[in-house]
């Protein structure tokens, strides 16, 4: 258990293209302002600034400058730093870890461990620790699905010295979203694991490997899947895009989600700027291939059109840069909602003038700002329609989703109000 009061600044370090192991970009300071609002003010180093190598953290935020960078969103954490924090799952496991329930932002990246999405990371050194060379093995995922379902269930105990307690250790990643999953290596590569829950409805991690498979089929460029049945329960590995294998570590690729590209959170009032046709401009400002990506987003977003993915909010979509350049990342964590509704179903960002209407109309209403003709954008929704249509059933099953499973996702694709 930690007894550091709660940080207010920390040094913020990045793994240069290329290189395996951490240099300091600069310092993170949290404060509170006479009005009791936080106050996240970033600097980069002069002795970065002089690095050759030297990388932008942020495309938009955070440029290589020597002055004072200052935020007052998202509780005065920068979204290209929060981005590499954990985020339900991962505080949850960091939550129990430490015995408090009640931590400051800057303690939640700094508590987490280093598996952490992208290049960047956090400590109070001004020294980056050595990188982290010690994973977990596919061999250990019965015991980290064990303790995840256990954590499910509140079904650990509040006593730091126990041992599952301690086990979290190994369970905790910081890489975002609200499943349980942890991170391991196999075969010299670094994977998302992503567990099933017991109280899903189907089984999601071959739902989740099927839906992947099939935006391929659509010509979606996507993370690699497979799945892996441990102690009889299935576990989604996802190749992780922003790591790869050099001889000694791993190289890290930068990474900023979607919703630091739109400069939003997640508030319901910051919700107005969760736009495809937005982040479509913005991504065109940053990455090397505007017309490659803005494509793509439109691609993606008819797909999730089609399979009524309505949780494709902004943290499900990101850039990043292996290198100098930026790019959209592979496509991930897409899953099907068979809701009830017929007629309009919305997705989670607005997508042409009737706003986040999950319809074709509607997404072909602002087809420019993912520079397509009319023409092009409509031979993209008519291509992907077919596809979807003819092959769901088929890939799902090869995916070897059950059919009492296929069944119960049937009414997300190709709903009626799709059409209208
Ligand atoms: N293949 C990948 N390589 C690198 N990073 C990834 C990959 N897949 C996901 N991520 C990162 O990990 C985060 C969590 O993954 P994912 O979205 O699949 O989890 P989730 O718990 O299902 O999310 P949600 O809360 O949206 O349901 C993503 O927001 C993204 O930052
Ligand atoms: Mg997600």
């Amino acid at each position: 258990m930690t007894s550091r009061a709660s940080a207010s600044e920390c040094f913020v370090y990045i793994t240069l293209p290329g290189q395996v192991s951490a240099v300091t970009a600069g310092k993170f300071v949290l404060a509170t302002t006479a009005r009791g609002d936080a106050l996240g003010r970033f600097i980069y180093g002069r002795s970065y600034l002089a690095n050759r190598d030297a990388v932008e953290i942020d495309p938009l935020e955070l440029k290589l400058s020597t002055q004072t960078y200052e935020t007052a969103q998202v509780n005065g954490v920068f979204g290209a730093l929060r981005d590499a924090g954990p985020d339900y799952w991962g505080r949850r496991v960091i939550e129990k870890h430490t015995g408090k329930t009640q931590l400051g932002e800057l303690d939640y990246l700094l508590e987490s461990p280093d598996d952490r999405a992208g290049a960047v990371g956090f400590g109070l050194n001004n020294v980056p620790p050595a990188p982290r060379r010690k994973f977990n093995e596919t061999l250990d995922l019965e015991r980290l699905q064990l303790l995840a379902d256990a954590l499910i269930r509140d079904d650990i105990p509040n006593d730091p010295d126990a041992p599952q307690v301690q086990d979290l250790l190994l369970l905790g990643t910081s890489m975002g979203g609200a499943r349980p999953k942890t991170v391991v290596q196999d075969d010299g590569e670094l994977w998302i694991a992503k567990f099933n829950r017991s109280d899903d409805r189907w089984n999601n991690t071959r739902v989740e490997h099927a839906m992947l498979r099939l935006a391929r089929e659509c010509g979606i460029r996507t993370a690699e899947s497979r799945i892996e049945t441990i102690g009889g329960r299935d576990v989604l590995l996802v190749t992780r895009f922003d790591r790869e294998t050099a001889t000694n570590g791993y190289t890290r690729a930068r990474m900023v989600s979607g919703l630091t590209i739109l400069r939003s959170e997640e508030s319901a009032t910051m919700r107005t700027r969760w736009s495809y046709v937005i982040l479509a401009e913005e991504l065109r400002r940053i990455v090397a291939e505007p017309r490659k990506d803005a494509q793509e987003l439109f691609r993606r977003m008819c797909f999730n059109a089609l399979i009524s993915n309505i949780d494709d909010h902004p943290r499900n979509q990101a850039v990043i840069a292996k290198e100098r350049e930026w790019k959209l990342s592979p496509a991930y964590d897409l899953t099907p909602s068979p809701v009830i509704a017929q007629e309009r179903r919305d997705l989670a960002m607005d997508c042409g003038d009737l706003g986040r209407y999950a319809n074709a109309k509607n997404i072909l209403s602002q087809h420019a700002r993912f520079l397509l003709e009319r023409s092009e954008a409509e031979k993209i929704v008519n291509d992907m329609q077919k596809q979807v249509g003819s092959t769901w059933y088929e890939t799902v099953r090869s995916c070897g989703v059950s059919e009492k499973d296929a069944d119960a996702i049937r009414a997300a694709f190709l709903y009626p109000g799709f059409f209208l």
